[in-house]
């Protein structure tokens, strides 16, 4: 009888780094049969999401009503993906009028069950607000951090306590994180780097961004415990609540959480492609859907693509100062006859807008990943074991590739923000160094298929053995069943 079955509430922020995994881990907790699941968003998303459930799934998909002209935004934005980074904020501060919408839609699924509460609701962790709600309806609320604990946890104290602002060193610790050792200046972005307590920015990152996370009931990380232990510590000690590593949750290959039309290649086209590479000799490089780099290090980029030597493939994006969802002009912003070079001699291939990036990570003939180290890219990549060349451009990048090369070391860092200047050589150094047949490059490769297998293990889930990250889901989901029988609206 599907209708005793306990319901639980999903919430993703309105962008497909953060609708993605917070599907996958519907669809994972769908797989148990225990529950009935309603997940929401607004509504130009949801009509999106139909089309990628898969047709045997029974996730309930409920709309907020939204319209975007009324946020100052353009019309039909509802998502992360379709707009500048420059209006992050006005969206984040538009999904905050979903509030009363929200409030109906989780009163009207309580009376429809004749009173019986969902089991807990889970919102993304930019959506924290959603604590005063589950809290007026006496459910247990936890947030879904999609980003790894390390790189949330020195984002968290840095925009606390501005250790930057207390010194006139470049290099500083976290007062309430020393294990994370030091940091430097070049790792604070922009507006962080000139934050003071006293700006609108800093009022907006502290009241909005992240002091609602210290108010919930507990913590749900796309991450893995052997790996991402200090974050993970830190936050249990910083907030005093509960942190379930349960990461990675992950779309099978194949699943179109994107239509097709977005893609600037079809799967089919770009493994053939591969399939004529040799086994480990491929370099894929991408700076995510959110970000590029600015046009001399595009020059740069290209040019050290040429000089290496190596096969790749490279997802392009126009350059820093113009539209990033516009046409990609390769006569303008690569060197001459680029394109046409690297096609006539089979050495490399550009793709436009989106690459079928698990497709190419998850194949044979990749060797190693250049990547702004967005954290959904990389778990995708560990899960793999593709090793990483470093270029975080934003946020909390800069301490999700901290870990991965001084924590973990599966990385190399290679150039640091939108604004730096780097030049081919230095680019080429840190490929080679990852890629090469040198001491060093051994290391990594062999660490990053170290760290497959311990991804593989977390989440295996067998009778005589269980991982670290699906035993994480269970002490959740019993966490969600007994607190929220003594939560009182
Ligand atoms: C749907 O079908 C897929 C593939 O056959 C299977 O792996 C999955 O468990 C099914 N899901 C449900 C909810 O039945
Ligand atoms: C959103 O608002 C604009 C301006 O008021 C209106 O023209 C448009 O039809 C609305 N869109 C939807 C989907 O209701
Ligand atoms: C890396 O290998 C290429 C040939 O595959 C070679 O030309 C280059 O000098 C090597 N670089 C280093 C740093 O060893």
């Amino acid at each position: 009888m599907a209708e005793t079955k306990q319901n639980i509430v999903m919430f993703p922020y309105m962008g497909q780094g953060h609708i993605i995994p917070l599907l996958a881990l519907a669809l994972r907790i769908e797989k148990t049969n225990k529950y009935t699941i309603t997940f929401v968003n607004t509504p130009l998303n949801i009509k999106k999401l139909t089309s990628s459930l898969p047709p045997n799934s029974s996730i309930h998909l409920l709309e907020l009503p939204f319209n975007s002209s009324d946020h100052g935004l353009p019309p039909d934005a509802e998502n992360m993906d379709s707009l500048p980074y420059h209006h992050f904020i006005t969206l984040f501060r538009a999904s905050m009028s979903l509030k009363p919408h929200f409030r109906k839609l989780v009163s009207n699924l309580i009376h429809e069950r004749n009173g019986e509460k969902p089991v807990c609701i889970i919102s993304d962790m930019f959506l924290g607000w959603c604590k005063e709600i589950a809290q007026e309806f006496g459910i247990f609320h936890a947030i879904f951090i999609s980003c790894s604990a390390f790189g949330s946890a020195c984002y968290y104290s840095l925009w606390l306590n501005l250790p930057h602002r207390n010194t006139d060193s470049d290099e500083f610790m976290l007062p309430d994180f020393p294990e994370a050792s030091t940091f430097h200046v070049t790792q604070l972005s922009e507006v962080l780097r000139v934050a003071d307590a006293s700006d609108p920015t800093t009022a907006f990152q502290r009241k909005e961004l992240i002091s609602p996370w210290s108010k919930v009931d507990g913590i749900l990380f796309n991450t893995v415990e052997e790996i991402d232990k200090l974050g993970l510590m830190y936050f249990s000690r910083k907030l005093g609540r509960q942190v379930w590593p349960i990461g990675p949750v992950l779309l099978a290959p194949g699943s179109q959480a994107r239509s097709r039309r977005d893609f600037g290649i079809s799967p089919e086209e770009c493994k053939k492609w591969l399939d004529k590479k040799p086994s480990c000799s491929v370099l894929y490089v991408s700076f995510g859907s959110q970000n590029t780099i600015s046009p001399s290090n595009m020059i740069q980029m290209a040019m050290a693509l040429e000089a290496c030597g190596k096969f790749f493939i490279w997802v392009v994006r126009p350059p820093i100062g113009f539209d990033i969802n516009s046409e990609f002009k390769a006569n303008e912003w690569l060197p001459e006859g680029f394109e046409k070079r690297i096609k006539d001699s089979g050495r490399g291939l550009l793709v436009h807008k989106w690459a079928p990036q698990v497709e190419i990570l998850s194949h044979k003939s990749l060797s190693a990943f250049l990547s702004h180290c967005g954290w959904n890219s990389l778990v995708e990549a560990l899960s793999y074991g593709v090793p990483i060349v470093g270029w975080p451009l934003v946020a909390e990048q800069f301490y999700n590739v901290k870990l991965l090369e001084k924590e973990i070391g599966v990385c190399v860092e290679v150039a640091r923000g939108r604004s730096c200047e780097v030049f081919h050589e230095e680019i080429v150094a840190k490929i080679e160094m990852v890629m090469n047949e040198s001491e060093k490059g051994k290391e990594i490769r062999k660490k990053a298929l170290e760290v497959k297998e311990i991804i593989k293990n977390a989440l295996k889930d067998e009778e005589n053995f269980m991982g670290s990250s699906m035993k994480a889901m269970d002490q959740f989901l019993d966490a969600c069943i007994n607190e929220n029988k003594k939560i009182q609206p």
